[in-house]
């Protein structure tokens, strides 16, 4: 027993090598920690319980029959985050770079089969150079098996990217798939084709941060929700992020015990809203007024930043926020925040999270470029998932509300529950001198005649009493009592039920 107990060791130990001391010191001299390291930070002090230490890729071509590492460049298991189970993969760069052979990728399958049994999150840590090319095929099979998974674990259990290092070629289709993706910077990038083989077919010249880093996916592309700055901040913060998020789609979202009192008036939003309505101010200070102890985690915060989405919390439970940002493009909704907005809303209604939408938008973007670029499918895309959500949805109007966009913005039409306004409230067709160019087009050149239609436009349609007089909303409320009117109307519609027809599935504008 003590030789079988002694060898056995002896193979953990060197599983947990990985690929040697050697690459690990180059690893941590990249400033990045190993895949043992990361799952150490990410979960509760000894929760992990690791699965497959011993499996072993079964290539034997170009003398790989030789080089085996217990684990083969991928650790998993489960284990906790603040108490509640997740599933886990991180990837062990020190082993073949972390590539994925098919023993990896089944490694990965299994414990994604776990997880949608158990109903818990699949957080990914990818840190490879995608498929093991010494196995060919078979590789390309192991990630499609992964691939298949992601597809049938959408809207069922959450899942999470975390990229970490190199993320190329088909692997970073796993993470596209996900319901987040998470970067670090400088040392992690994802992107379809390298520099190399963008520079022969392309001729353009640039580098692999440039192509796709954390700051490119999270500014640019909008394919990444956020950036941090380490491994360590990139952990810390994902912890942080996972108690916002239901363990599946059975599953209500946490509740954190809060001491913010629910009734809590803010009178600085009663001068939050300045007296020239082409003058912006800053959203993201309502959301942190109102909610539980201004803690608000913003999602995508360097991309299409016209619209702020991110998780909040209201006596202690989960919310999914949307708002306009009239700090950016006056708060306008275009393509980029059209996007952005609907797939949040969508993983918030697969997921059970309430939706709190704040309102201040002058109407879609127009233009040339918005157009071209398919404005109509896109904002289709965030009209869409506002109709077909079910989950309890509170929307206030804090001053603009025009249009379309009116409309899309989790109005009463859409099946919102409760649809309050503040007195600055301004929902019509559009604002008053659009208006009055169209209706009174006779009268321009006669600036008196102008003013005083315009004026007059504003005093009957700029105001929230047309809305209110249809029950469009449901009361004008007094700014500083926006947390408290937010907070019963979210504990009045906590035993919602709502459900859509049947259906094999929709088809949402793509
Ligand atoms: C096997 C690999 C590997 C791979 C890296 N290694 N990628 N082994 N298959 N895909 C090995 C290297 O040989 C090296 O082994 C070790 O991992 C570390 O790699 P380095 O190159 O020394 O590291 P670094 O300089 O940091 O560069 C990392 C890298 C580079 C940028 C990821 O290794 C690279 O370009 N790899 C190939 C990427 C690639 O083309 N992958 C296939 C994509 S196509 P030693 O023994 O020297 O330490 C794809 C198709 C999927 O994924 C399609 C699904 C639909």
């Amino acid at each position: 027993m003590q030789e079988i107990i002694r060898l056995l060791e002896e193979k953990r130990a060197q599983a947990r090598l990985g690929g040697g001391q050697k690459r690990i010191d180059a690893q941590h001299g990249k400033g990045k920690l190993t895949a043992r390291e990361r799952l150490e930070l990410l979960l509760d002090e000894g929760s992990f319980e690791e699965w497959d230490m011993f499996v072993e890729h079964r290539c034997a071509d170009f003398g790989m029959q030789d080089s085996k590492t217990p684990g083969d460049g991928v650790v998993t298991g489960y284990g906790t985050i603040n108490g509640r189970l997740v599933f886990v993969f991180s990837q062990d760069f020190t082993v073949f770079g972390g590539s994925l052979s098919e023993a990896h990728a089944e490694k990965i399958c299994k414990i994604m089969d776990q997880a949608m049994k158990v109903g818990a999150p699949v957080i990914g840590l990818n840190d490879s150079g995608g498929a093991r090319i010494q196995e060919g095929v078979a590789s390309l099979g192991g990630y499609a098996e992964v691939f298949q998974r992601n597809v049938m674990a959408s809207g069922v259990v959450p899942q999470i990217s975390m990229i970490m290092g190199p993320c190329a070629g088909g692997a970073v289709y796993s993470p596209a798939m996900t319901d987040f993706i998470f970067m670090v910077k400088d040392s992690s990038y994802m992107f379809v084709t390298g520099p190399d083989v963008v520079k022969t077919v392309t001729h353009e010249v640039v580098t692999a941060e440039e192509l796709g880093g954390a700051v490119t996916h999270t500014s640019k592309s909008g394919v990444a929700d956020l950036a941090f700055e380490d491994d360590v901040q990139a952990l810390l913060q994902l912890r942080r992020f996972m108690d916002f998020v239901p363990a599946s789609n059975r599953e209500e979202p946490p509740v954190r015990p809060t001491s913010d009192p629910s009734d809590r008036p803010d009178w600085s939003l009663d001068t939050l809203i300045p007296d020239n309505p082409n003058k912006p101010y800053d959203m993201k200070e309502l959301i942190t007024k109102v909610v539980d102890e201004g803690d608000f985690f913003e999602i995508q915060p360097e991309f299409a930043k016209n619209i702020l989405i991110g998780f909040g919390r209201f006596e202690g439970r989960t919310v999914g926020i949307v708002a306009n940002q009239p700090m950016v493009l006056a708060g306008c909704l275009d393509i980029d925040s059209s996007r952005k907005a609907a797939r949040f809303v969508r993983f918030c209604d697969a997921f059970n999270i309430p939706l709190v939408t704040f309102v201040d938008v002058p109407g879609f973007m127009p233009g040339t470029t918005q157009e071209y670029g398919g404005i109509i499918k896109h904002g289709a895309k965030l009209l869409y998932a506002y109709a077909e959500a079910t989950v309890p949805k509170v929307t206030v109007i804090t001053r603009k509300a025009y249009g379309g966009a009116y409309d899309v913005m989790s109005s009463k039409h859409l099946r919102g529950d409760v649809n309050y306004a503040w007195p600055t409230a301004e929902i019509a067709v559009m604002g008053p001198k659009g208006a009055v160019e169209i209706i009174f087009r006779g009268d321009i050149g006669d600036e008196k005649k102008i003013a005083e239609r315009t004026e007059e436009y504003r005093q009957k349609f700029a105001n929230p009493f047309v809305a209110g007089s249809r029950g469009y909303i449901d009361d004008v409320i007094m700014p500083h009592n926006t947390r408290k009117r937010i907070c019963r109307s979210l504990a009045m519609l906590r035993d919602k039920q709502l459900e859509n027809p049947w259906r094999k599935h929709g088809n949402i504008p793509l």
